[in-house]
């Protein structure tokens, strides 16, 4: 999102708008959902966040068409999108229409990086379980 900004510490906000005079696909599901999930691309991924931003979810399959995939977001009822390096999960706490865009804001219910999620599932393979296991448990012998 272009327009976006953090706007509370306490609890953890932030705002987004949304043209609402245009068709908006993720604005009428973040409506109907009271909920969204932010996801910041890294540099490298500057070509696909460009396509997202241009083609409408109306159109085309567009997760699909760059090879991104999701799941259920921990917290709330929308997609994470596993690719993108930070997610931010969001309930929608407040709305405002100001001219042309629909003001969100969403209260950050979790947040989540990329390198945690693939440590989480890196950690149901085999040989890294058993290395944090053995981590543990040797902190806990050995304090
Ligand atoms: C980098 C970038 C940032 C954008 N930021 C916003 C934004 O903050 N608000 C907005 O209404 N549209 C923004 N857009 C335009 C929408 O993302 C675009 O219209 C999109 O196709 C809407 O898709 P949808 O119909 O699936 O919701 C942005 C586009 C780009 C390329």
């Amino acid at each position: 999102m272009a327009f976006y900004m953090v706007i509370s510490h306490k609890p953890p906000c932030v705002t987004i708008a949304i043209n609402a005079t245009q068709r908006r696909k993720n604005l009428k599901s973040l409506l109907a959902q009271k909920a969204f999930v932010l996801g910041f691309p890294s540099i490298s991924q500057v070509k696909e966040a460009d396509y997202l931003g241009v083609e409408s979810g109306y159109d085309a399959d567009k997760l699909k068409n760059i090879g991104f995939s999701t799941s259920r977001a921990k917290s709330v009822n929308a997609p994470v999108i596993h690719e993108l390096r930070l997610s931010l999960e969001c309930e929608v706490v407040h709305t405002v229409t100001v001219g042309s865009h629909t003001q969100v804001t969403g209260e950050v219910t979790l947040w989540e990086t990329w390198l945690t999620r693939e440590f989480w599932r890196n950690l149901s393979r085999k040989p890294l379980r058993i290395m944090v296991i053995s981590i543990t448990s040797s902190t806990m012998l050995y304090p």
